[in-house]
């Protein structure tokens, strides 16, 4: 893999035909070193959010050795990093991924949300007796821009109910819960604990872990989160006033905190039309959040200087498919003089871009190239100096 000082620079040496993943693997390792340091607990990796190879690699140099799994495929994969500890993390998982998981791959750590689950995975496992089993509750998503209410999570007396029938069969006993992914303020994890104290306090049993999941959100040019510092304290505090806080293990799963910052995505402008850019990568590919969910990411014009003087320009996006969905309305700030030919770099799509991108239309084919220079936005306060804009 190349290595280049910027968008720019890898532009100008590599001349792609294809849109392109600049990796900054050491913003991964930053943002990691930040969590361990910080987060007043164990830190695991969400691993849904990028699969790369250099992102793992980071994470893992880092000291992340804990990861969350959602499926077989992503369980493999994580499996071949030496001396991890898997954490198989969705409510709902197939007979035959729980004796995978138990059986070959001796994972022990499996989340739940309903009394079906716990019988699935009790007979799959034979019964086992090592099971450390967190029961997933609901929470309100606050300020989240990508909630994930309503499909999992139990609450009420059901929860109570599930929390004394897994205590009743499991080694360890956890709770987790999801507040929604990119959440803005740390209130959604106070009321969360608050939730966890309740539900401890119906239900009379020990837990043993908590696991407060992930939803730390990410910069963007319309999303200006409070401090991550700000998290950290409030979920200390919950935690703290849990009646099961002396004995209990605290653990985070961050998947988009990790890695958003950690990965732009360099795109050509194909054509132009008024304030419409067609690009050669778009909602099927690593643009997926910006034209369903709206996300604004940042953008700068990389391909050639402008002078100084020259005014930015609301521009919206359309995907390089023939489908009229493939669009990513924003508004997208580059210079009034931007025309075909050029190339922009999208700063910030680490999190769920590569992740989520197919080959519809026949793209979504990239090439890669490690980038040495800062993300365009960061949450991190070392990085904060040297950031490129924001
Ligand atoms: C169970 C679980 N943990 C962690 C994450 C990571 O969330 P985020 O990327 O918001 O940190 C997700 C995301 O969907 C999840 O479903």
């Amino acid at each position: 893999m190349e290595t280049y000082t910027s968008a720019r620079a890898l532009i100008d040496a590599s001349k792609p035909d294809r849109p392109v993943f600049g990796i900054r693997p050491h913003a991964a390792a930053q943002a990691a070193q930040w969590f361990l340091k910080n987060f007043p607990g164990e830190v695991a990796y969400a691993y849904k959010a990028n699969h790369s190879v250099f992102m793992i690699g980071a994470l893992y140099g880092a000291g992340i050795t804990q990861f969350d799994v959602a499926s077989i495929v992503e369980l493999e994969d994580a499996a071949t990093i030496p001396g991890v500890n898997l954490h198989f993390m969705h409510p709902v998982k197939s007979r035959s991924a729980i004796r995978l998981a138990y059986h070959e791959y001796g994972i022990r750590c499996f989340a739940l949300d309903t009394e079906d689950e716990l019988a699935k995975i009790l007979q799959e496992t034979g019964g086992a007796k090592d099971l450390q089993l967190f029961v997933r509750i609901a929470v309100p998503a606050k300020n989240s821009q990508v909630p994930l209410e309503r499909k999992f999570g139990t609450s009420g007396p059901k929860a109570a109910k599930l929390l004394v029938k897994t205590r009743q069969v499991c080694d360890e006993l956890g709770m987790t819960f999801h507040v929604g992914s990119q959440t803005t303020t740390p209130d959604a994890y106070i009321n969360a604990l608050e939730e966890v104290h309740r539900l401890i306090v119906k239900a009379g049993v020990v837990v043993d872990a908590i696991d407060v999941g992930g939803g730390f959100p990410a910069r963007y040019s319309d999303s200006h989160p409070a401090p991550l510092s700000a998290f950290m304290d409030a979920i200390k505090n919950g935690f703290e006033k849990l009646p099961v806080a002396n004995a209990c293990r605290l653990i985070c799963e961050p998947g988009r905190a990790l890695v958003a910052e950690a990965e732009s995505l360099l795109v050509r402008v194909d054509a132009r039309r008024g304030n419409e850019l067609f690009i050669n990568d778009g909602s099927y590919g690593a643009l997926f959040d910006a034209a369903h969910l709206n996300f604004i990411f940042p953008v700068r014009l990389v391909s050639r200087d402008i002078p100084s003087a020259e005014l930015l320009q609301p521009f919206e996006f359309w995907g390089p498919t023939c489908d009229s969905i493939d669009r990513m309305k924003g508004p997208f700030l580059l210079p009034a003089s931007i025309r075909e030919g050029d190339w922009i770099e999208i700063g910030n799509v680490g999190a769920y871009g590569r992740a989520i991108g197919g080959r519809f239309n026949g793209y979504g084919s990239y090439l890669e190239g490690i980038l040495l220079d800062e993300p365009m936005y960061t949450m991190y306060p070392v990085q904060q100096a040297a950031a490129a804009i924001g």
